[in-house]
């Protein structure tokens, strides 16, 4: 298996793992450009590694020595952002006391990070685009231009050509920030990086006191199908959720939370056809069956504190498919209150 791990290529460089063939073309483009000064967006849902690559194509250039200054667009409201990003004079607004250097000065030398770039407002926009092209800013409430050299690396986890065609962001500074484009698929597309992230996260221990030392084969395959919504973040809190409350050293699929399962998934896969049916359905089958556990199986006591009839509760319980019922009983810490 091919892994890219920067430890074996270059000490002190951010680490990628992946051996997902797309990813790893997808690192050797980082590697191309990485030393030109050719600005790059990378697009990535949440979670996927995005500031992980502007990392790397940083430290991969020769402004290696100088700062990457990162920025998220989408944190701070946009006349804040514009004196974060260009600084401003003393006395440009009210509360700008003395005069203060803008992030895109800072980085100078280096590589400025536009984290969210899809939340930036139009004014930022404006400048962002009159600084591309002219290499030179004016701070809020500034007369003088200063020149300043920068490479500009952002990422989106929003679809910036339909903002552009609906007029939320610029064309022309949408072509000038994406002179290269990379794209990191989601997790869900690939299981083989979902198993090898999971060893990686679990020998990787730093306190070294989790006594959980490795996964079976049986809750490595639910996990592989999982579709991790906020990928490797998720993943990494999930493994860490494990060697914290694991209780011996290999996790099964019992310390698996329900959602994460099959069934789990199933019944969200079904909210899709109609939300308000299926979710309610969906609710009462885990309350029915939490309750049912709770009381060990034992039917009469179980409708009695669901105040439904015995009769009631085995017509619904033979609604419910036999394998879902397994896997709940199974794992007492969904089914107690
Ligand atoms: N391939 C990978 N190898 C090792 N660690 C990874 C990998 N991908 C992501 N991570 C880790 O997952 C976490 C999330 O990554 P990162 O912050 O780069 O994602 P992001 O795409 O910028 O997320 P967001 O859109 O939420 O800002 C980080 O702790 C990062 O170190
Ligand atoms: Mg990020």
């Amino acid at each position: 298996m091919q892994v890219i791990s920067t430890t074996t290529e270059t000490p002190g460089i951010t680490r990628f793992l992946t051996q997902d063939p797309n990813i790893l073309s997808m690192l050797q483009m980082v590697g191309k450009i990485a030393p030109s000064d050719t600005t790059v967006l990378i697009q990535g849902e949440s979670g996927t590694g995005k500031e992980l690559v502007a990392k790397r194509i940083h430290e991969l250039s020769k402004r290696a020595s100088k700062n990457l200054v990162s920025i998220n667009c989408g944190a701070i409201q946009e006349t804040l952002l514009l004196s974060e990003l260009f600084g401003h004079e003393k006395g440009a607004f009210t509360g700008a006391i003395s005069q203060k250097k803008g992030l895109v000065e800072i980085a100078n030398g280096g590589t400025l990070f536009l984290d969210e770039i899809g939340e930036m407002g139009l004014e930022a926009q404006a400048k962002m685009l009159r600084f591309l092209q002219e290499g030179e800013i004016y701070r809020v409430g500034g007369k003088a231009p200063i020149k300043v050299n920068v490479r500009i690396v952002s990422a989106t986890n929003r679809d910036l050509e339909t903002q552009v065609r609906n007029g939320k962001f610029r064309e022309d500074l949408f072509y000038r920030l994406n002179t290269v484009t990379l794209r990191i698929a989601p997790l869900r597309k690939r299981p083989g990086d979902v198993a090898l992230l999971i060893e990686h996260f679990l020998k990787d221990d730093k306190l070294g006191i989790s006594i959980v030392k490795s996964i079976s084969p049986e809750a490595m395959d639910i996990l592989k199908k999982y579709h991790w919504p906020g990928n490797v973040r998720e993943l990494q809190n999930t493994v860490e959720r494990f060697k914290i409350l694991g209780e011996s050293e290999v996790i099964t699929k019992n310390d698996i939370p329900f959602n994460m399962t099959n069934s789990g998934q199933e019944s969200e896969a079904d909210n899709f056809d109609d939300p308000a049916t299926l979710l309610l359905a969906q609710v009462e089958k885990r309350h029915i069956l939490r309750v049912l556990n709770h009381f060990k199986g034992n039917k009469t006591k179980a409708a009695d504190a669901l105040g439904i009839t015995v009769k009631t509760l085995y017509n619904k319980l033979s609604g419910y498919d036999k394998p879902e019922m397994s896997n709940l009983t199974n794992r007492p810490s969904e089914l107690t209150h």
